[in-house]
């Protein structure tokens, strides 16, 4: 059995005072319930450290959105990912659509921050997930069997241990729009097919695929009922404690 996974990626949202503010209404929320969920929550770099304060000693983990590939030098803007570890992250997030849209991100470089993630000692959530258009022209089984095999085609056994996908259809993507339980457990199945062919039959067991696009409280709990449906990465409902805590607790049951 698959632990359900259940990540919140905040985006551009909470500035390190509301980041303790949120970090400290989550830290309360899970605390005293059954230990049965892995949570993470991925505030912007500037509130790492106030999330961090916060969440030590809690249940909770921390993630970073996004890591460079280089160890340290002239790359103004960048973040390394000893700096991550340094700010008491466990996780990052690569390949993220928006990062793919809107800051030229490719497969390659997607690849790159990965292997740079995981070579320092951070765990790493690799997003993968088409577009409307891409859907709409039948190519998502393409698309998506080319970024998985992209990021994640050329890693060790060991490697395998510190990563987990996020399936996020770029059309469910803060529009409201979720797509069907079936249409997420078909793209996940094919995933851990892929994964069973890059890697064992063991990994394709163990390893978590996490469903994002518009989950909220009220369709978690149908959506993780889904065998190949391992948690979630959630945007919007992760910015309300009380949202995000209610996707918690509908994967606890599941
Ligand atoms: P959303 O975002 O939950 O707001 O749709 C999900 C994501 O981008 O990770």
């Amino acid at each position: 059995m698959r632990r359900p996974f259940i990540a919140g990626n905040w985006k551009m949202h909470c500035g390190p005072s509301q980041a303790r503010d949120l970090a400290l209404a989550i830290r309360n929320g899970v605390l005293g319930s059954p230990d049965v969920v892995d949570v993470l929550v991925c505030p912007p770099f500037v509130s790492l450290a106030a999330a961090a304060e916060i969440l030590a000693g809690s249940t909770v983990q921390l993630g970073a959105q996004n890591v460079f590939w280089e160890e340290k030098g002239a790359w103004t803007g960048e973040v390394a990912a000893a700096m991550l570890l340094d700010s008491g992250c466990q996780w990052v997030l690569a390949g993220h659509s928006e990062r793919r849209q809107f800051f030229g991100e490719t497969d390659e470089t997607v690849a790159k921050r990965l292997h740079a993630a995981l070579a320092a000692g951070l765990k790493v959530i690799v997003c993968v997930g088409e577009t409307l258009e891409e859907r709409e022209a039948d190519q998502t089984a393409a698309v998506v069997t080319r970024q998985v095999r992209g990021a994640v085609g050329a890693l060790s056994m060991q490697d395998w241990n510190s990563v987990s996908l996020a399936y996020e259809p770029v059309w469910a993507i803060g529009t409201g729009r979720v797509a069907t339980p079936e249409q997420a457990q078909e793209v996940h199945h094919l995933i851990r097919d892929l994964i069973g062919e890059m890697a064992s039959q063991a990994t394709q067991e163990a390893v978590r695929i996490l469903y994002g696009g518009s989950v909220k409280p009220g369709n978690a709990a149908e959506l993780l009922s889904k065998a190949d449906v391992d948690g979630a990465l959630v945007g919007g409902a992760s910015l309300q404690a009380a949202d995000f805590l209610g996707i918690i607790a509908a994967a606890s049951g599941s």
